[in-house]
């Protein structure tokens, strides 16, 4: 092997873990609030004002993050990260005769994304 295939080498070595890096800085894990909150406008706010507390179909969904429910019949504390998930997988498999009438958000990361983005309703 001559110098300059080593030094290709080197130089691939060193980009994949400056990417694997970055993938470790920012786990996938957090959610992206941004595109949180793309979805939210399209998925949630027919029903929901986002940036205030005023009830519209439901409660206002500002200040949501953490606190306990507004709503009766639902088996949580507050709305931390993980209640959050299991009501909007399925609201009436929580609730069964829940007046959010919603299918609930199926895919994981679109999840994770509203719930990172409601938390920043503060
Ligand atoms: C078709 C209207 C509708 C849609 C769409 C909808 N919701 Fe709801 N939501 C409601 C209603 C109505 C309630 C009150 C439910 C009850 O009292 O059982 C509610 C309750 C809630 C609550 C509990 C609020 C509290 O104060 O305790 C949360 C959280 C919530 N919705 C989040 C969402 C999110 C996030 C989305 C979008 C992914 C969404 N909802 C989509 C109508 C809707």
């Amino acid at each position: 092997m001559n110098g300059q295939w080593l030094m290709m080498l080197l130089v691939s070595l060193m980009t994949f873990q400056f990417l694997s890096f970055k993938a470790l800085a920012n786990p996938v894990h957090q959610g992206d609030p941004e595109r949180g909150k793309t979805l939210a406008e399209v998925r949630c706010a027919v029903c929901h004002h986002l940036e205030h507390g005023v009830v519209k179909v439901g409660p206002g969904l500002k200040g949501i993050f953490n606190r306990p429910p507004s709503i009766s019949g639902v088996p949580f504390e507050r709305w931390d990260s993980h209640a959050l998930d299991r009501w909007l997988l399925h609201p009436r498999k929580i609730k069964p005769n829940t007046r959010m009438i919603y299918p609930g958000l199926a895919s994981e990361r679109d999840r994770r994304d509203v719930i990172a983005y409601l938390r920043t309703l503060q």
